[in-house]
């Protein structure tokens, strides 16, 4: 069982966003812009406050842009630099991991999320490693840690696999793999189960998986056999929760406010909370936002 420090993240970007189409016919979703950033510069930010060192992107067919973001743009950069706005430059290169801490590989079927986690497999060593949804936004509370050092946290505590875990309406649970918790210690709970978007009645709880992990290479025993499961997906719920009785498996309450950007509503919330708290438009924004209520 693998234990010890997190330095491994996987960030699965294969998905087509067809939600979001238009928009994302000629450019992934995970590009989409959250105020100034894109989505999958949230999740690479928050994964190297959790001390993460290497990314795995697994990639599909399309992607290439999140591929240019995390690499130089000379020309950008050189035109900038004569334009004497340095503070661009700088901020673009202190956002770039270093050389040879983001590796590609392709996911070449959509097959599910346990799938898209299993194409990495080769890359990893045999030590725990982390999963971040880019889909999911979660903003920590002021000052305080980030949902994945929670997670990692938690790891360091019990071992293991740990999950971030929230509350959703029970409408929402067939839309989420839905944990059973067992013995609570404060914002950590054992898991006794988990069920991947279950209907409402076979729900065993409120709470979801939302969209951060901290995962052991044993999920691979059971990917390997690239059985089917909800949606006829190879689901990442099934590979942790066939673990269940081999490994500890902790839920984590985490403190922090998560938006879904996987849904238009979502997204859109996640750019009104980052407006409204950017320090140069913040105040503009609320402004904006007052006048267009007040006129519905
Ligand atoms: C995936 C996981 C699910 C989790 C969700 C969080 O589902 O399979 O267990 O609750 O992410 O967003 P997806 O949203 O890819 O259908």
């Amino acid at each position: 069982m693998a234990s010890g420090a997190v330095k491994t993240a996987i960030l699965p970007v294969g998905g087509l966003g067809s939600r979001f189409l238009p928009a994302t016919k000629a450019m992934p979703k995970e590009m989409l812009t959250v105020v100034d950033k894109p989505l999958v510069q949230y999740a690479i930010d928050e994964a190297r406050a959790a001390g993460i060192e290497n990314f795995i992107f697994v990639t599909g067919r399309g992607k290439t842009a999140i591929e240019d973001h995390f690499d130089h743009s000379f020309e950008l950069e050189h035109t900038l630099a004569e334009r004497g706005k340095n503070h661009y430059v700088e901020m673009m290169r202190s956002m770039m991991p270093e050389p040879g801490q983001i590796a590609y590989v392709r996911q070449q079927d959509p097959l599910g999320l346990g799938h898209a986690i299993w194409c990495a497999r080769h890359m990893l060593k045999d030590e725990a490693f982390a999963v971040l949804l880019p889909d999911i936004i979660i903003d920590p509370v002021d000052g305080g840690d980030g949902c994945l050092k929670q997670l990692v946290d938690a790891h360091d505590q019990y071992g293991g696999m740990v999950l971030a875990v929230e509350e959703v309406p029970p409408e929402r649970v067939s839309s989420y793999g839905i944990i059973d918790p067992g013995e609570v210690r404060g914002s950590h709970l054992e898991i006794r189960a988990m069920v991947e978007k279950p209907r409402i009645e076979d729900a065993p709880s409120n709470l979801c998986i939302t969209g951060r992990y901290v995962l052991c290479t044993e999920i691979f025993d059971f990917l390997d056999k690239g059985v089917r499961g909800a949606g006829n997906e190879i689901q990442l719920t099934d590979a942790i929760a066939a673990n269940l009785q081999k490994l500890p498996i902790h839920g984590v309450r985490f403190s922090g406010r998560r938006f879904d950007c996987g849904s238009k509503e979502g997204f859109v919330a996640a750019n009104l909370h980052f407006a409204l708290k950017h320090p140069e438009i913040g105040d503009k924004v609320l402004k904006s936002a007052t006048e267009i209520m007040a006129r519905q």
